[in-house]
């Protein structure tokens, strides 16, 4: 079996807002193989935008990884424990 060429691991992540934290992302889970083309589907608002952001370390300064890791091939690129 060939081993991911990205894995994303239960990742949550949330923005601070006037009115408090904004959980967009929640236990976010799965990997692409090299090669494999992946596809990402959902409503306006569901935290596309944000997963790519997260993935290419570009979040805004208002966004934090509150949970979770992405590994690209086989290294952690960013990783952070529930606090
Ligand atoms: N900088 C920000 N500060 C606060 N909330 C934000 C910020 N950016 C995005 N959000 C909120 O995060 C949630 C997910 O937004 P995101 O842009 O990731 O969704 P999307 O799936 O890409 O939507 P669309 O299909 O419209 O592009 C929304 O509720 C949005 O209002
Ligand atoms: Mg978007």
């Amino acid at each position: 079996m060939t081993s991911p060429l990205l894995d994303v691991r239960a990742l949550s992540v949330e923005f601070q807002t006037t009115e408090g934290p904004l959980r967009v992302l929640r236990d976010v889970s799965f990997d692409v193989a090299p090669g494999e083309t992946f596809g990402l589907a959902g409503e306006s608002g569901s935290g596309k935008t944000t997963l790519g952001y997260t993935i290419l370390q570009a979040l805004a300064p208002a966004a934090r990884i509150t949970c979770g890791a992405i590994l690209f091939e086989g290294r952690g690129s960013l990783a952070r424990e529930r606090r």
